[in-house]
């Protein structure tokens, strides 16, 4: 029986490989996409997810608009890291299909609380939709299956602020709620995210299959290439998402801890930093299990090859 998953995402070129990556996975089945804002505004990332599912051939699968704001703090988006339209340099077609009425909080209760133990969700961008469902539906802690977090960074320095990862930064607050309502969460911070880096090898694999697959990916990642050269000097692109999703077919990519872990939500530098009670000196019960630990070739192995898989069935 394939897992059923559902995203809360900020398309974003890392998130659209990884909703790419879930549409090759048989494992899967993608029950529906929620929409956040984060790396672009969520009128983009709404029309972002609808052209990656019409790219793919996966326009059966619903798209519900979340939150545009964060929960206290002004929006910051980052057109500098996926493009002023969050897909990098690729040019999609205007999606045929339109999101669905319902907002996107309201899809996550509606269908967590319908199938409870069943759904796994997969949030890979600002946290303001899942805090907003908490906070109408505290009953989801006790109905998900769990929840797949990308976001944080324990002991790497932050990409967004020197001390703060971007999801966490964007909405501290909704970290906070989501971090301390007791919901069974897996966390891939930054330090094992920024040890899957996809490089121009990769994408030359990719690129021997003629697909509107491997050229979308060429054109997403080439911008994605550009800013972690010039902002960070890293060679290739951090694909923080498609690795935490991988994580629902394959959790041995990843070592984990089980660990007491909070946010700043104080106004001062560390606004947005996580960090973990490694020695518990309070005495807490851990809140969530931490990835810490990654075999980064696995995982892009698997990436590459269910990308090849994919693009070879729409060539
Ligand atoms: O810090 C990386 C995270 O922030 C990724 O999810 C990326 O898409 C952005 O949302
Ligand atoms: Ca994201």
């Amino acid at each position: 029986m394939p897992k059923h998953i559902i995203f809360d995402t900020d398309p974003g070129i890392d998130d659209a490989l990884a909703i790419l990556l879930a549409l090759a996975s048989p494992e899967l089945n993608v029950d529906g996409i929620v929409t956040v804002h984060g790396n672009v505004s969520t009128e983009q990332t709404t029309e972002n997810a609808l052209a990656i599912l019409e790219l793919a051939g996966a326009s059966h699968i619903p798209v519900y608009k979340g939150c545009d704001l964060p929960l206290v703090k002004e929006s910051l988006l980052s057109p500098e890291t996926h493009g002023d339209k969050g897909l990098g340099y690729a040019n999609l077609p205007a999606p045929a299909s339109k999101p669905q009425v319902k907002h996107g909080s309201d899809f996550l209760i509606e269908r967590i609380m319908s199938q409870p133990n069943e759904i796994t969700l997969v949030a890979i961008g600002p946290l303001t939709n899942v805090a907003l469902a908490l906070r109408k539906e505290p009953r989801i802690v006790e109905n998900v299956k769990e929840v797949l977090v990308m976001g944080g960074a324990i002991q790497h320095a932050g990409n967004t602020t020197p001390l703060a990862e971007f999801n966490t930064f964007v909405d501290p607050h909704a970290a906070h709620v989501v971090f301390h309502s007791g919901i069974p969460i897996t966390l891939t911070p930054l330090d094992v995210t920024y040890q899957c880096i996809f490089t121009a090898d990769d994408l030359n694999r990719l690129l021997k299959i003629d697909s509107p697959i491997t050229k979308y990916i060429a054109d997403s990642t080439r911008f994605y290439m550009e800013f972690h050269d010039e902002y960070q000097s890293i060679q290739g692109c951090v694909i923080n998402d498609p690795m935490t999703l991988a994580l629902t077919f394959m959790p041995e990519i990843c070592d984990y801890q089980n660990l007491v872990v909070d946010v700043d939500i104080s106004t001062g530098v560390g606004l947005g930093n996580t960090f973990a009670d490694f020695y518990n000196y309070e005495k807490k019960p851990a809140n969530m299990r931490v990835a810490m630990g990654v075999r980064p070739r696995m995982f892009m192995d698997v990436f590459l090859e269910r990308m090849e898989k994919l693009a070879r069935s729409l060539s």
